[in-house]
């Protein structure tokens, strides 16, 4: 785990492997940020055209290391790109901050401490530097290195120093605090999204929120597959029981006070979704690990919660189970007895994630919170229409899918309202049972919040964030997303908690 600390020495006078700083697109080259003016210095203030004439223009993404002159500590500059100079007040956006930390630490791979000497002109500028950097220093490599965990290759950044930032000053410590809980709590989503199924399944996820809510002081309880059947779970049982690998249900509870707003939080965890007997075809379930992401979000944020002790109370609901074919599993043409009572014909087992959220949706209602978000990589629909970075928010509420909208984006995360139009709704009508579990093909992201919401209890308020594109990504990694599992929504799901408690949704 990359450690963080905060300093108020000079850019060239810390001892680092690298010092970090920042650079932005100006009308004739690169022009350097507010933060590297020791190192400019040091460069007899040609920093900026010596940038230039490598090529580096300040754009997103762009990282230049250049050996230092005399008269820094530091053996290596590193400049990342900001993106566009700033217009107004001078200060960079947090989310220019956050990517090009990110850039910058997966481009020290290997070293021990680099010093970001990055603009920060606020504790909110330093949060999102330190988040940035925490972030883009994580790699996955338990499964490689013959072995062992420590791997063949280099290890990750070991130790960020925030220049700038006052280590004494109460903004600037809760700012880093703040920033530590959470990327840490991002990066075991992560890692628990990048565990291969095998190791990964439903009891052994169970078994590893049990032993984070012992450390942090949350209340875990597990219903396992005989406490299932018995409760009368019959999405979660009857998506879970074609897998040797049983399903769980966990509940994960933070008190702050008893008088305080109450959050739920339901996470769709199928640990490995092959489609069940209505199987997804080769090149269709290659990442199918990454289907736990919603229900890795939600423990993460909970954890979060807990850590940072928000004056809120959230309960976590991850419903995990795994998704395979085999003589005993659910057929298309069954009918399930849901937790709610309602009859489910599944026509299609692919579409499981609405079953286990739908008995999730119910039982978190139960206990009437004042709001409930579910977070599940739900529908391949809502990845044709908001692409692989953006999350789809749906909502039985206007207001509030508006404010889950406006507080990914304060975190800098990239989402969309969507709507759930009724007329889609008689497309699931069933001759046999209450509902289908599938509908029209057009708009299938849009059907599958629609089926959601006949398992929200009456009158709670409701959303839905559908994170099927930016949960795992492919590509190549950029700013502070690597490649693999995300931590999609965990930022967000943490802002409106504490939102939530601090009475400000608006
Ligand atoms: N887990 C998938 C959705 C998914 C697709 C997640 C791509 C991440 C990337 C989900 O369980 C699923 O299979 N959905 C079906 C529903 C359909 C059968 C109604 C889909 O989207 O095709
Ligand atoms: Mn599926
Ligand atoms: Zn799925």
């Amino acid at each position: 785990m990359t450690a963080l600390t905060l300093s108020t020495a000079g850019a060239a006078t810390l001892r680092a492997d690298a010092v970090v700083v920042g650079i932005a697109k100006g009308a004739k080259g690169p022009v350097i940020a507010p933060g590297a003016e020791a190192v400019d210095t040091a460069f007899e203030g040609k920093l900026a055209s010596v940038l230039d004439t490598l090529g580096a223009s300040g754009a997103e993404g762009e990282a230049t290391k250049l050996p230092s002159p005399a008269g820094l500590k530091a053996p290596l500059v590193l400049a990342v790109g900001l993106g566009a100079a700033p217009e107004k007040d001078g200060t960079y956006g947090a989310e220019a901050l956050r990517r090009a930390a990110g850039t910058a630490a997966r481009a020290l791979t290997g070293a021990k401490k680099a010093a970001f000497a990055l603009p920060i002109a606020s504790p909110e500028d330093a949060s999102a530097i330190a988040e940035g950097a925490l972030l883009g220093a994580y790699a996955f490599t338990a499964y490689q290195g013959g072995g062992d965990t420590k791997g063949s290759g280099k290890g990750p950044l070991a130790e960020v120093a925030l220049l700038g930032t006052k280590p004494r000053d109460k903004a600037f410590k809760a700012a880093a605090e703040r920033a530590l809980a959470l990327t840490e709590e991002i990066n075991r989503a992560r890692d628990l999204i990048n565990t291969p199924p095998n190791d990964l399944t439903p009891e052994a996820f169970a078994a590893v929120a049990s032993a984070a809510g012992k450390e942090h002081g949350i209340k875990v309880q597990i219903l396992d597959e005989k406490a299932l059947v018995k409760g009368g779970f019959g999405g979660i049982v009857g998506v879970g029981q074609g897998s040797a690998n049983p399903p769980r249900l966990v509940k994960l509870t933070y008190t702050h006070d008893k008088d305080a707003k109450h959050l739920a939080l339901v996470g769709k965890g199928i640990t490995y979704d092959s489609g069940g007997i209505s199987l997804k075809p080769a090149g269709h379930n290659e990442t199918m690990k990454c289907d736990m992401s919603g229900a890795a979000a939600v423990f993460a944020a909970v954890v979060a919660a807990a850590r940072l002790g928000l004056p809120v109370n959230v309960t976590g609901w991850l419903a995990l189970a795994e998704n395979m074919p085999s003589g005993s599993a659910t057929r298309p043409g069954d009918v399930l007895r849901m937790y709610s009572g309602k009859t489910v014909e599944v026509l299609n087992t692919d579409a499981e994630g609405r079953l286990v959220l739908a008995d999730a949706l119910w039982k978190a209602s139960e206990e009437k919170p004042d709001a409930i978000v579910d977070v599940a990589t739900l529908t391949g629909a809502m990845v044709l229409a908001l692409g692989n970075r953006t999350f789809g928010v749906m909502a039985n509420d206007d207001a509030f899918r508006t404010a889950v909208h406006e507080t990914a984006e304060q975190v800098g995360e990239q989402s969309w309202p969507m709507p759930l139009p009724a007329e889609l709704r008689k497309g699931m009508d069933s001759p046999t049972a209450d509902i289908a579990n599938m509908g029209e093909r057009m708009g299938g992201g849009l059907v599958a919040g629609l089926f959601l919401q006949e398992f929200v209890g009456e009158g709670i308020t409701w959303a839905h964030l559908d994170i099927a594109g930016p949960a795992f990504h492919e590509g190549a990694p950029y700013g502070y997303t690597p490649k693999g599992g995300t931590g999609s929504s965990v930022r967000t799901l943490v802002r409106l908690a504490e939102r939530l408690g601090e009475d400000d949704l608006g």
